[in-house]
């Protein structure tokens, strides 16, 4: 066992991760930065479209974006943070271009501006057409590297350490195997979301959900993990993850089409109802793929240099094919409840980024909008770090906790006040992994109980949801537990965190008797307002206490 100790130890290292220990370090504060992989390997580094930023005036407002924010989350954002969220961002573009980062540019020098589904106005601001996240990623790994940051690469965090006033550190085991004990006063997970627990998804490897599993072990607050946000345009071919075929792609005049060439949807609506369409024309059709012709769309190759050459290594021809597409899983609205600086119900735990349940994407996030968040709590978790404060304030989601004991008719009066209720469902409290880890799993095992995995997650769990399918799909995955081994290495227990996740996302989904956002239940087809509530995974005592 190796020992460390830091005043600050943030894990993962995509925008939100990098963002809080960049901010940490320039205030002089001990801070490392724990990631499984290498730094550069994070769904920020893939991602494409850009940030969403009303950047000037020109017709468009922050309160547009605002409220474009809010329609697409389907009546579940918190408005504070919203509100938080547009205003600060265009100083944090701006930040961000001071550190080194370029945007692309129109013909008189301006930042071009594109336009995704759900947007009101032409405002995400791209690099390289559709490689947005590769330069974010990149321009903060160099402005990092002139800082005092401990960087601890190939390290798998494997569970927090607590006491019943607040964490302590974490646990963590290299790629050798050896476990590291890491003290600190402060962690923040930057660990992002768990769209490997899909058969079809445009997450990265890394994307498995870790952070959340530790915090749900833990008994932090958790919420609105049923909604798993489809994106509608994942290249459907071989190999995960899917490539993401932008919906800036969309904006610049790419059509959906059936199997008979006909368009079936407005391309530019929010992401849930476009993949939502799609899925019913898919179900109509008996198919598994629709297309997008990308053929009118102007100078295709040099706009989306990355595409072009994404989509010529799997054979199409972007003047002349129409590409194959289909929704894939993409990102998780839900996770890690935490206030408008990121402090979660336990206190000294952060949480930045996709694994974090703000409210700023309610029951599906407005495109684009999650680079933004993830410089923006980056930024205000290390402003709150910096004051010693170590609990989470009773704003944003944790502005209002539900006693299952009041009536309906107060929750429908604090939802018309914008303070969504928070419900209480259960603890999904259990015994850490560090350990069982060490000795390895058989690889070839690992490959059939993914594939059983996935069997329960693609049929069940993915875009439609039915209370049969839920009950059976909880079966499968308590069968499945029964199979984890004893002891096992770090894909293994990438595993047992993605089956947690899966089990609370099923206990969500079966109460959330309802269609709302990325979340549609087959019994359920319209939404309803008596479940405009937030529910709640995590100790009852830590979220009652805040
Ligand atoms: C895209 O480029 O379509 C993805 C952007 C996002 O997920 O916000």
């Amino acid at each position: 066992m190796k020992y460390k100790s830091f005043q600050v130890v943030v894990v993962g290292s995509g925008v939100a991760g990098l963002t809080a220990a960049i901010n940490l370090a320039q205030k002089h504060i001990d801070v490392a930065i724990v990631t499984k992989d290498t730094l550069a390997d994070s769904a920020t580094n893939i991602a494409q479209g850009g940030i969403a930023a009303v950047m000037e005036q020109n017709g468009d407002r922050k309160e547009i974006h605002l409220s474009d924010t809010l329609s697409a989350g389907a009546g579940l954002c918190d408005v504070e943070t919203v509100r938080v969220l547009v205003t600060e961002g265009p100083k944090r573009v701006r930040d961000l271009i001071q550190l080194g980062a370029h945007f692309d540019t129109d013909a008189s020098g301006h930042l071009a501006k594109g336009r995704e589904g759900g947007h009101s106005f032409a405002r995400v601001v791209h690099a390289g057409g559709a490689a947005t996240g590769r330069e974010v990623e990149s321009s903060l790994i160099r402005f990092l590297a002139s800082l005092r940051v401990e960087v601890l690469e190939n390290y798998f965090a494997t569970d927090l350490l607590y006491t019943t006033s607040g964490i302590t550190g974490l646990m963590a085991v290299d790629a050798l195997g050896e476990m590291t004990n890491i003290s600190a006063d402060y962690v923040i997970l930057a660990t992002g979301g768990a769209g490997q627990m899909f058969p079809l998804t445009t997450a990265p490897h890394q994307s498995t959900g870790d952070g959340l599993a530790m915090a749900l072990r833990a008994g932090a607050a958790c919420a609105d993990l049923e909604f798993v946000q489809f994106h509608p345009t994942a290249l459907a071919v071989k190999g995960q993850p899917k490539p993401l075929i932008s919906e800036a792609v969309r904006g610049e005049g790419g059509l959906l089409l059936d199997h008979s060439g006909k368009r079936f949807v407005d391309e530019l609506l929010p992401r849930d109802v476009v993949s939502k369409k799609m899925a019913e024309k898919m179900a109509e059709e008996k198919s598994t793929e629709l297309f997008l012709d990308v053929r009118n769309v102007e100078n295709f190759a040099s706009k989306f240099p990355n595409l072009d050459e994404i989509v010529k290594k799997e054979g199409f021809d972007p003047g002349v094919d129409l590409l194959p597409v289909a929704p894939a899983a993409h990102y998780l609205c839900g996770g890690v409840l935490a206030d408008p600086d990121g402090f979660s119900s336990l206190p000294g735990l952060c949480a930045v980024g996709e694994v974090a349940c703000n409210g700023v994407h309610g029951a599906n996030r407005l495109a684009s909008n999650s680079l933004l968040d993830g410089l923006v709590s980056g930024k205000r978790v290390a402003e709150r770090i910096a004051t010693g404060v170590k609990k989470a304030s009773p704003n944003g989601v944790f502005a209002f906790y539900a006693e299952e004991s009041l009536s309906n008719q107060v929750m429908l009066e604090q939802s018309a006040n914008d303070h969504i209720p928070l419900l209480y469902l259960g603890d999904m409290t259990s015994p850490d992994l560090a350990g069982r880890i060490g000795k390895k799993f058989h690889a070839e095992a690992r490959e059939d109980f993914l594939s059983t995995f996935y069997l329960t997650t693609g049929r069940y769990l993915a875009m439609s949801r039915s209370s049969e399918g839920l009950l059976e799909a909880e079966k499968q995955l308590n069968e499945l537990s029964e199979l984890l081994p004893e002891a096992f290495g770090r894909k293994d227990a990438e595993m047992v965190n993605m089956i947690l996740i899966a089990k609370a996302l099923i206990a969500s989904a079966e109460r959330r008797r309802e269609s709302r956002g990325a979340h549609i239940r087959e019994e359920f087809p319209d939404s309803d307002e008596r479940y405009r509530v937030r529910l709640v995974h995590g100790a009852k005592e830590m979220l009652s206490a805040i």
